[in-house]
């Protein structure tokens, strides 16, 4: 069996889906259920006895050195994390808690499990970091995309969560020898995407009337791949990634904000038009950027097609179709994860940002 971290998250939840689909080896699923964590996103999982899941912290180390010894996982993947970047700049002490200290407490579990196995378990065993393409900081218009050699220039309090944790995971495998893998991923989109992150945003903000607020000038650009695609990528590293080894993960699909917000009203007005029968562009309202912000990303996934094979599937073309009619036909998923917390955090972030 394997042990995800953060399986009731946006991508852990699609990991946990996916491979539940494809293979009948069990998971171990540990999450806090955070804000972000929800279980709604497995309940078709609800019967499945190959779905175990564990409400708690992966800095619990009692509870994780407790589960590994239990259940004997051969590979751990770590998608535990605080995501968001707003949420960084308003809070970032949650972010090195978990990012960067649950990080540190998870490796420490795993190190002693992982001595304390022998043999062919132990030559199989791995750990799996998966991270993001923002710990390479920010690109100027027409400078090549990041590999994985590009120097770590973290611009938030969370990419620079995220970058001390991918130097943990380094640091462990130098050391120790821990068998680690690890990923950075370009941003995701598709179902289950929590809705205080860009797309899923405009979406739910369209439907309900509300203001699209888009930061800035709209002009920054980010690198887009559908989740599934992403989860395709850390199976296939999982596989046949070679051990201390760093794989970018992208879809090769650099869009400005912008144009997203545009490709996202112009398919809601296709398949969901305002009674007004105006486009949703009407709501598009500029608003104060975020601090920080970074201008571009872009991955160059080379290295993991040409060593390991795996590409994307999906266009950005196909997978924004088939996001925007996840949306339309969840609604009550939408309307479930709007708590009076997401309120509340909505209000946080953008109550002071009217231009
Ligand atoms: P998410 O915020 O949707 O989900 C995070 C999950 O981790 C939640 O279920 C939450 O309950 C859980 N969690 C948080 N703190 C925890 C803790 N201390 N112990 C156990 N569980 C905890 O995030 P996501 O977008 O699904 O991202 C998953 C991972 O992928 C993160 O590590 C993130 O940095 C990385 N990543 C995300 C993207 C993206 O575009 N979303 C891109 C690249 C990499
Ligand atoms: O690049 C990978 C990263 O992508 C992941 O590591 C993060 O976990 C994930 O949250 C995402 O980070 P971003 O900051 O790029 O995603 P977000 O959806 O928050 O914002 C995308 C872009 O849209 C960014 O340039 C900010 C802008 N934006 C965002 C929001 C929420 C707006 O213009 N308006 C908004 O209301």
């Amino acid at each position: 069996m394997i042990l995800v971290t953060g399986g009731a998250g946006f991508i852990g939840s699609n990991f946990v889906l996916d491979w539940l689909a494809q293979s009948d080896e069990e998971i171990i699923n540990l999450d806090i259920l955070s804000y972000a964590g929800n279980r709604e996103n497995l309940a078709t999982l609800d019967k499945d006895s190959r779905h175990i899941f564990v409400q708690g912290d992966i800095g619990d180390t009692v509870l994780l050195t407790h589960l590994l010894k239990q259940h004997k996982p051969r590979a751990l993947i770590n998608f535990a994390a605080e995501s968001h970047v707003d949420r960084s700049i308003h809070g970032p002490e949650d972010f090195i808690q978990t990012n960067i200290v649950g990080t540190f407490h998870l490796l420490e579990a795993v190190k002693t499990y992982w001595y304390n196995l022998e043999g062919e378990a132990k030559q199989a065993f791995r750990f799996l970091h998966v991270s993001t393409d923002e710990v390479y900081g920010s690109l100027v218009k027409d400078e090549p995309a990041f590999t994985e050699n590009h120097r770590y220039e973290p611009n938030s309090p969370y990419s620079a969560s995220k970058a001390a944790s991918d130097h943990l995971v380094r640091a462990y495998h130098h050391t120790y020898g821990l068998p680690v893998l690890t990923t950075n991923c370009s941003n995701n989109y598709g179902p289950y995407h929590f809705p205080e992150k860009l797309i899923p945003l405009m979406i739910v903000n369209a439907l309900a009337g509300k203001p699209l607020p888009v930061y800035g000038d709209g002009q920054q650009i980010r690198d887009w791949l559908y989740v599934k695609d992403h989860c395709s990528a850390i199976r296939r590293v999982l596989e046949a990634g070679q051990l201390g080894e760093v794989y970018n993960i992208g879809g090769w699909n650099e869009k400005a904000n912008i144009d997203i917000v545009h490709t996202v009203c112009n398919l809601l007005d296709e398949r969901s038009a305002r009674v007004d029968g105006k486009s949703y562009k009407e709501q598009i309202t500029y608003v104060t950027d975020r601090p920080g912000h970074d201008r571009r990303y872009a991955i160059d996934a080379s290295k993991i097609e040409r060593e390991l094979g795996w590409k994307p599937s999906e266009t950005f073309d196909t997978g924004i179709k088939k996001t925007v009619q996840w949306y339309l036909e969840n609604q009550h998923w939408v309307a479930n994860v709007q708590s009076g917390a997401y309120r509340e955090w909505v209000e946080k972030n953008y109550i002071d940002r009217v231009i």
